[in-house]
C-alpha cells in the first residue's frame, strides 16, 4: 500500500512512518511541516495527487493547546481547513482518510467514559477546531480519537514528569483530570490495523487504565525505581498561573467501537509507559557513558 502521512515529523507521526515502513514495508510519503503546509490548499492538492497514494493518515495539526486559545484563526486554518484541503485532495484520488482527532472535543462533565456516540461539546479553541475538522471529511472516512499521547519522540508528559524529578524533591499534579495515557507506539499499531482493513466510521482508541495526572506521575516515578510519594495532588483551581485553555475533567474514552467490532484493545498503559521508561534510561546511560 501507498499510505500518505501528514505530521510526520511529530511524535505520533513518526511512529505512524514507522510501524507502516519499518515494520510492515508499506510505500510511505512522510509528509512533514517542512514539506507540506496544510492551510495551503494548493500544496495539499498538489502533493497528495502527484502521489496517488491509497490511504491518507491525517495525524498532522497545531497541536498547542493554549496558544490556540489566543490564535482561534490560526488554529481553524490548520485544524479545520487543513482537513478541508486533505478531504478535497482524498476524493481527487480516491483515497480513504484516516484523521485524529481528540478527547478535548468532550467538555469532560460526564460521570462516566464517552463513547463514540456521546455528543460532543469542547470547551476550548483547540477542542473545537478538531470537531470542526472531523465536520470536514466524508462519509466513509475515519476518526480516530486519542488521548494523553506519550512517546519515544519529541517532548511529552512522561519525559517532563521525569525531568522535574530530576530536579525537585516534591512536585505537584492534578488529581481531578483523568484520562487515558496512550503511547505513540500501541496508536501507530491500531491505527494501521484500521488501515489495511480499510475501517470507516469513529473510533476511540487509547491505552486502558484510567489515571488522573497525580496517579500517572506516580507511575511514572514507581517505575523508574523512584518514590512515588513525592508527588504531591493539586486541584485544577489551585494551578498558578491558571492556563487560558479549559481542560476536561473526565477525558475517559471508552474503545466501545473497537471493542464491538471485535477489534483488539490496546493494553494497559502502564506496559509502554515502563517499555519507555526503560527505553529513555538505556539513551540516557549511554549518553553518560555508565
Ligand atoms: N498529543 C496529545 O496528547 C494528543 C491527544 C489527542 C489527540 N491528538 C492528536 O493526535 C495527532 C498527532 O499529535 P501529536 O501528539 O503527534 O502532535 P505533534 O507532536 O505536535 O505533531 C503534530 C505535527 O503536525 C505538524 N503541523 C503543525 N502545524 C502544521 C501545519 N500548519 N502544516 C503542516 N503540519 C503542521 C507539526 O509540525 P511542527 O511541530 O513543525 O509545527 C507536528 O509535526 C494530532 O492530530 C492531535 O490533534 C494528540
Amino acid at each position: 500500500m501507498r499510505v500518505f502521512i501528514t505530521g510526520a515529523g511529530g511524535q505520533l507521526g513518526r511512529e505512524l512512518v514507522s510501524q507502516f515502513e519499518r515494520h510492515d514495508h508499506h510505500d510511505v510519503i512522510a509528509a512533514t511541516h517542512e514539506h507540506l503546509e496544510l492551510s495551503a490548499r494548493d500544496a495539499v492538492l498538489g502533493l497528495i495527487t502527484a502521489t496517488r497514494p491509497d490511504a491518507i493518515v491525517h495525524a498532522a495539526a497545531w497541536t498547542a493547546v493554549d496558544a490556540c486559545e489566543g490564535e482561534p484563526d490560526r488554529a481553524f486554518a490548520v485544524n479545520m481547513l487543513g482537513v478541508r484541503h486533505v478531504a478535497e485532495a482524498a476524493r481527487r484520488v480516491e483515497a480513504p482518510v484516516f484523521y485524529i482527532s481528540t478527547d478535548y472535543v468532550f467538555d469532560g462533565s460526564k460521570d462516566e467514559p464517552y463513547v463514540e456516540w456521546d455528543d460532543p461539546a469542547p470547551a476550548s479553541v483547540y477542542g473545537r477546531s478538531k470537531l470542526a475538522g472531523e465536520r470536514e471529511l466524508d462519509p466513509g472516512s475515519t476518526i480516530i480519537r486519542t488521548s494523553w499521547v506519550c512517546g519515544y519522540h519529541g517532548g511529552n508528559m512522561v519525559k517532563t514528569i521525569l525531568r522535574l524529578a530530576g530536579e525537585h524533591d516534591e512536585l505537584s499534579f492534578v488529581d481531578d483530570q483523568r484520562g487515558h495515557p496512550t503511547f505513540a507506539e500501541d496508536l501507530a499499531v491500531a491505527i494501521k490495523q484500521l488501515v489495511v482493513e480499510r475501517r470507516p466510521g469513529l473510533f476511540h482508541v487509547t491505552n486502558q487504565g484510567a489515571v488522573s495526572w497525580y496517579e500517572f506521575a506516580r507511575e511514572v516515578l514507581r517505575l523508574s525505581g523512584q518514590d512515588p510519594d513525592r508527588v504531591r495532588p493539586v486541584s485544577t483551581a489551585d494551578l498558578q498561573p491558571p492556563r487560558p485553555a479549559p481542560r476536561p475533567a473526565n477525558s475517559v474514552l471508552d474503545n466501545a467501537a473497537l471493542r464491538n467490532s471485535g477489534l483488539p484493545l490496546p493494553p494497559d498503559f502502564r506496559e509502554p509507559l515502563e517499555r519507555l521508561i526503560g527505553r529513555l534510561a538505556s539513551d540516557s546511560a549511554a549518553a553518560t557513558g555508565a
